[in-house]
């Protein structure tokens, strides 16, 4: 076969979607070498359209599957101990994902790389006090729901995989380009409060004791936006050595739990608040009754555009026009639908990330996972048949080929 020059090669390389760049990497020796100039340089195509990241019990417990939303197939990736059939899946963001273990640890992982960073211990935030054997291993936690706004209760005591059903919600890794590293921000309960660490820290680190309930949050410029369930929105400056906080966006919203809140960075310049229905319903299968989410209330699912200047407005919107939202664990998206051919614009695809999601499965809850057309509020399947754990929802993810150690060193 005559070879094609390198610098056309990775002209080509750079267009393709990330499973096929991995698959073109391992053809030849010279296409290696362009698939490696690319992933080191980190060119390829920027608009890689997201891909679901689950496990399943058939697969193997260290194998992930990655479903390509692009090519409609999974890829099996297998990754290093501690296996991933057995953590949860609570964030994603720049093709990492940060995963929780049966110890309740915490790891980030790239699936493209197999790359894998242990994150500080949950034993160094304050609700969290280890219980240790004879042996002088940790056996159990305690974990205490007391806050500064709350009265003291007696801590639960949990065994290690228990504490994650309950203190985990939330986390997402943000490239800090002031500084050249990675920042890794994290929603615990009880009353989703914010931690976060650099990556090297031993530790996690409070943001703010006054200002909890949060549910997403997005980075920008040395700034962290972080919105709460009553769809406040506090902006946390990291870039200097004090953290300094202040609210742009009131209150809005009174009630607690009648539906989950996301932020997310519109590609045209607004920030947005998607505003996601979570009302639950029994319903009666087999002659038992189960909790299982409405899909229907879908259609009463609400995106508003953040203006910020009032600090009291929310604007409605009743399209999304050309773009796509990935809503769930990950850091929300919203892209231009040109970018994804295969996709649908004005459609929002989303999967589950419902609080205590092996006590709601325990109790029927069904994952709410699908495509909703925002235009008739028709709701979808992506998968069928369903091809995940029953009690473990699906991540969207953007697959980066990259290695941190490059990312950091240019
Ligand atoms: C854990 O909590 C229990 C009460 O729930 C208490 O008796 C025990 O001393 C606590 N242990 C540690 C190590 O804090
Ligand atoms: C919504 O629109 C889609 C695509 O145009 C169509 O296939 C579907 O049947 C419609 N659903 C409803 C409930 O109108």
């Amino acid at each position: 076969m005559p070879e094609l020059p390198q610098e056309i090669l990775m002209d080509i390389f750079a267009l393709l979607e990330i499973p096929d760049l991995v698959r073109a990497g391992s053809v030849c020796s010279s296409w290696n070498n362009a698939y490696t100039r690319i992933r080191n340089i980190g060119q390829q195509k920027q608009a890689q359209t997201p891909c679901l990241l689950y496990t399943s019990e058939s697969a193997g417990e260290n194998v992930a599957c990655l479903y390509s939303l692009a090519e409609k197939r999974a890829y099996k990736l297998t990754l290093p101990e501690p296996p991933i059939h057995r953590r949860y899946l609570i964030g994603s963001s720049d093709g990492w994902v940060i995963t929780v273990d049966e110890r309740s640890e915490m790891h980030l992982v790239n699936p493209i790389t197999s790359e894998q960073i242990a994150l500080p211990s949950v034993i160094t935030i304050e609700q969290v006090e280890p219980i240790y054997d004879n042996t002088g291993a940790i056996c159990k936690y305690n974990y205490s729901m007391d806050t500064k706004m709350s009265v003291t209760r007696r801590p639960l005591t949990l065994s290690l995989g228990k504490l994650r059903y309950y203190f985990h919600h939330k986390a997402h890794i943000f490239y800090d380009a002031s500084v050249g590293s990675y920042i890794v921000v994290f929603i615990h309960n009880p009353f989703g409060q914010l931690v976060f660490a650099r990556l090297g820290d031993e530790k996690w680190t409070r943001l703010s004791s006054s200002y909890t309930n949060f549910q997403d949050c997005i980075y920008q410029d040395g700034v962290l936006y972080a919105v709460t369930a009553f769809s406040e929105i506090i902006a946390f400056d990291l870039s200097g050595p004090v953290v300094g906080a202040k609210i742009i966006m009131d209150r809005v919203s009174d009630f607690y739990g009648r539906e989950r809140v996301y932020i997310v960075q519109a590609p045209w310049g607004d920030m947005l608040q998607v505003w996601r229905p979570e009302a639950w319903i029994n319903e009666e299968v087999d002659g038992h009754r189960h909790e299982a989410t409405f899909e229907h209330k879908m259609k009463w699912m609400k995106i508003y555009k953040v203006c910020t200047v009032t600090k009291k407005k929310l604007v409605q919107m009743n399209s999304l026009d050309d773009h796509v939202l990935f809503l769930g664990r990950n850091q929300s998206l919203c892209s231009h639908a040109r970018e994804y051919p295969q996709l649908k614009p004005n459609h929002v695809y989303l999967t589950d990330d419902v609080e205590l999601v092996e006590y709601s499965c325990e109790r029927g809850y069904r994952l709410n996972i699908g495509v909703l057309n925002f235009e008739n509020k028709s709701f979808e399947e992506i998968i069928l048949p369903r091809p995940w754990s029953n009690c473990l929802a699906p991540l969207f993810i953007v697959p980066n080929p990259r290695k941190m150690d490059l990312a950091l060193h240019t």
